[in-house]
């Protein structure tokens, strides 16, 4: 009754803002996203008869502030009618931060509590399980490139290439490493209630879509670029423009952002792309990763940078 999971954050290219049903945590929009491959969450689940509630450490420490979202998770996999369980996170990057910890955490959770009680559920099972817990974890149940809808209140997960026909580079700028001030979740239905770009931002997502799909079904990197920065910088504009206002950059972050435009300027194949938070992921080609991890390293106020490539979806491990 006890296995462990290693799941990888995705960091969404077309980007997951708003809900169309907050109880079912379904999505608005449609997303595309890139599984990374370096950064990760190990998660085992061990279920106990022995113990009358769930316990749950992230990083070593007990956290209780996200036990109820995880004892609710593994309700959805298990059943309500469970045993209780011991949960033990472990993560080897910022969480809560703007780099997508909860993608990594629900999917690699899923999967645990799946392969603890024998495995029996398939990668769509398990992504929509994921995506119940928190909307981008659906895409970490898949590798390389893939693409998220809601199908009439089902979600879809579909791979759109895998990262090895197009080994892109992530190089992660971060510019504060302290949790974040408002949370997705919360924020996404400030922006669908208050900002007044929240109805064309869920027109035009359709558009966005088709675009980056094609691009990256043709491994074009420039139409790429074009599509994911504009989609981007729309979502925060849908974000600044809500009531009260959620501006999560800071200084550094848009120093980042000229020094990729920069970058690109002199031919380099980058683009950025920012979450919730002020970290700044730039996306380049594999021979162009050094050149950009070194300027943004040199840009004053980066804490650290962290390089990845492009990883599979979550999976079973061996216990630790
Ligand atoms: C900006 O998946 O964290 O990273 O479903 O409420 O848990 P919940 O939201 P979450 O939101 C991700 C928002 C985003 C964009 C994206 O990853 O697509």
């Amino acid at each position: 009754m006890r296995a462990t999971a290693r799941a990888q954050p995705n960091i969404a290219l077309i980007k997951y803002w708003g809900k169309s049903d907050v109880a079912r945590n379904l999505p608005a929009v449609g997303s595309i996203s890139i599984t990374l491959d370096t950064l990760y969450t190990t998660m085992s689940v061990e279920f106990d008869s022995a113990i009358d509630e769930d316990r749950l450490t992230v990083n070593g420490v007990v956290d209780a502030a996200m036990l109820p979202r995880v004892s609710q998770c593994l309700d959805a996999v298990c059943g309500r009618g469970r045993q209780q369980a011991s949960i033990t996170s472990q993560c080897n990057f910022p969480i809560a931060a703007g780099l997508a910890s909860s993608s990594s955490a629900f999917a690699a959770l899923v999967v645990a509590a799946d392969a603890a009680q024998g495995g029996s559920r398939d990668r769509a099972g398990l992504a929509s399980l994921a995506g119940l817990a928190s909307g981008s974890a659906a895409r970490s149940l898949y590798g390389g490139f893939c693409e998220l809808e809601n199908e009439g209140g089902d979600i879809v997960v579909r791979s759109l290439r895998l990262g090895s026909e197009w080994p892109l580079k992530v190089v992660v700028a971060v510019t504060e490493a302290g949790p974040k001030a408002v949370g997705s979740t919360e924020a996404m239905e400030i922006s669908r209630k208050t900002s007044p770009f929240y109805e064309r931002w869920v027109e035009q997502q359709g558009d966005d879509l088709a675009a980056a799909r094609e691009a990256i079904l043709d491994r074009d990197f420039d139409r790429l670029t074009e599509v994911a920065e504009h989609n981007c910088l729309k979502m925060h504009s849908v974000m600044w423009a809500s009531r009260p206002p959620m501006i999560y950059w800071n200084h550094v972050t848009l120093e980042c952002m000229q020094v990729v435009r920069d970058l690109r300027a002199q031919g380099t194949q980058v683009f950025f792309t920012i979450d919730a938070g002020p970290q700044v992921k730039a996306v380049c080609s594999p021979e162009h990763e050094q050149l950009v991890a070194d300027a943004l390293s040199g840009v004053s106020g980066v804490k650290h940078i962290m390089v990845s490539g492009l990883g599979a979806g979550a999976a079973p491990v061996e216990d630790e």
